[in-house]
């Protein structure tokens, strides 16, 4: 089941007097060398960002200011996560249908793709998931 790969990752941070630095590497603090970068912002609080999922993508999903939710269905089980922490990243596995929501003012959701984008990769349609799962 997919959605037991999903994992909480920390990411090391550096702190001084001046602030607060935090880093991501490919392959050292993500499973994936990291392809695409792409962030969310301006919100609005009653959206729902994603609906989808990919059939090889692999991400991790950073909420690099402010909170949202992330509500996440591998075809059979659902989980689901409040991120809100600059230093902690949701890594996502393949066929993971995903739904980002409950964005606070200002938030930003910065994405890391292990992908270019191609459309190709997505299912947009929960019923098309569903039965790509169910054919695995
Ligand atoms: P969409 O997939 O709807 O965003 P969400 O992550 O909320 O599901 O993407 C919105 C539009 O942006 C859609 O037309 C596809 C396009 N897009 C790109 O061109 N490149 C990208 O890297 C991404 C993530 C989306």
């Amino acid at each position: 089941m997919m959605i037991e790969q999903v994992k909480i990752i920390h990411l090391p941070k550096m702190i001084d007097s001046r602030g607060k630095l935090g880093i991501v590497e490919g392959k050292i603090n993500v499973p994936f060398d990291i392809r695409r970068i792409y962030y969310l912002y301006d919100v609005l609080a009653d959206a729902t960002r994603g609906a989808h999922a990919h059939k090889q993508l692999q991400q991790l999903i950073v909420a690099i200011a402010g909170s949202f939710e992330v509500v996440l269905d591998d075809g059979v089980n659902k989980k689901s996560f409040t991120l809100n922490k600059n230093c902690v990243g949701l890594y996502l596995p393949k066929m993971i249908w995903r739904e980002l929501k409950n964005f606070s003012t200002n938030a930003v959701c910065l994405v890391l793709a292990s992908e270019h984008y191609d459309e190709d990769d997505y299912y947009r349609n929960y019923e098309d998931f569903i039965e790509a799962v169910k054919a695995q």
